[in-house]
């Protein structure tokens, strides 16, 4: 028997959202939920696997899992339709990740290049959380037996971890599996990420080669999706390029990630592909295309900037919709958490 398809996906609340977040990954979450059931979590579970100089300390970070909420509805997700919820108030997560941390092997966490990022060169240091974040990564999908996740490029390898839990969980409890009688053995599905679009790694507006990060010193290397319209328009026409007027086909972008990284925003945020941008401002200077894109961008984000603002007003409103988000996932998550502890041998109280 197949899965039944669910989307599942996550965002830390640490810090800015930019517009890396927005077209790598919610403006996908939104378009998901024409087709799917849509589970969408602020991971506050891994926001505090930095230190507490990164993800700011507990009002902080109470603050801005109050405002991811309110850029996922402002962005247009539907909170009665689908399930919007905060990470920490479903147990699951961290059950699920105990049991998956004794599946997981110390070589295949030692290679994901976000950990060695993260940690630097002080990797002593670097909290047990921070090694441990895709095996509570791979918890969440799993936890709702989700089959498709949209995230942006920089995810696709705690995807693919995700995947291998998933299928050695499978294999080492296969009879157990088989026992219980789920699905033919195959207790998990193998999640399959969805990196779609022309924005799937935004890069930052100083330097085309890294990407947009919430981290990033320099705040005029991001748009936030909080930014005002002047604030917008100026962080763009500050953006670095090349001398070189825009090609007028997109194998002219190759070597030239300022450009390339511009059309690419320009593209995602117009739903056009690059190449169609190119007919318009191929040849052009850069100076009128950055025009062109600076007012695209206010239009798009000026309203959700405006609504997120309105609903970061009432607390109240947000703790109810993650209240209610979450007693829904809760109901997902206990069945797969009943069924997980009796595959792996678990007493449970029945
Ligand atoms: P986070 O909060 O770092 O990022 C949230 C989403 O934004 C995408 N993203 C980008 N996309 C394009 N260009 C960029 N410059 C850019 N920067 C960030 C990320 O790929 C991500 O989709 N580990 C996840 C959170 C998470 C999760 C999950 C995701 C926890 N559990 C389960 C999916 C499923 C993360 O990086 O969040």
């Amino acid at each position: 028997m197949p899965f039944v398809e669910r989307v599942f996906s996550g965002v830390q609340p640490t810090g800015n959202l930019h517009l890396g977040n927005y077209l790598g990954a919610i403006v996908n979450f939104v378009k998901m939920q024409e087709t799917h059931n849509c589970i969408y979590c602020v991971v506050d579970m891994h926001a505090i696997t930095q230190g507490v100089d990164v993800w700011g300390g507990p009002v902080e970070l109470a603050r801005n899992t109050r405002e991811v909420t309110a850029a996922f509805i402002a962005a247009g997700i539907d909170p009665k339709k689908h399930i919007v919820f905060n990470q920490s108030q479903v147990s699951g997560h961290a059950e699920l990740a105990w049991i998956f941390n004794c599946v997981a092997r110390m070589g295949w966490l030692g290679r994901m290049t976000q950990f060695k990022e993260k940690a630097g060169k002080d990797r002593e240091n670097a909290s047990v959380g921070l090694f441990d974040y895709p095996v509570l990564m791979a918890a969440d999908i799993l936890l709702y037996r989700a089959t498709h996740v949209p995230v942006g490029e920089d995810q696709k390898q705690h995807l693919e971890l995700s995947r291998d839990i998933a299928q050695k969980f499978n294999n080492d409890f296969g009879d157990s599996i088989r026992a219980q009688g789920t699905n033919d053995g195959l207790f998990f599905p193998l999640p399959e990420p969805l990196i779609t679009g022309p924005a799937t790694r935004v890069m930052s507006l100083r330097d085309g080669t890294k990407k947009m990060s919430k981290s990033d010193a320099s705040d005029n290397s991001r748009i936030n999706l909080t930014d005002d319209a002047d604030t917008i328009a100026q962080k763009i026409r500050k953006a670095k390029t090349d001398p070189e007027p825009l090609p007028t086909e997109e194998k002219g972008l190759e070597a030239r990630p300022e450009a390339d990284n511009l059309v690419g925003i320009f593209a995602a945020l117009s739903g056009r592909s690059k190449a169609d941008v190119l007919r318009e401002f191929g040849n052009g200077q850069f100076s009128s295309f950055k025009n062109a894109l600076a007012e695209l961008c206010v239009t798009k984000l000026a309203p959700i900037a405006g609504e997120m603002k309105r609903l970061v007003a009432d607390p109240g409103h947000i703790d109810a919709i993650l209240n209610e988000g979450s007693d829904r996932a809760r109901a997902i998550a206990d069945e797969t958490m009943k069924l997980s502890k009796d595959i792996v041998g678990f007493i449970r109280r029945r």
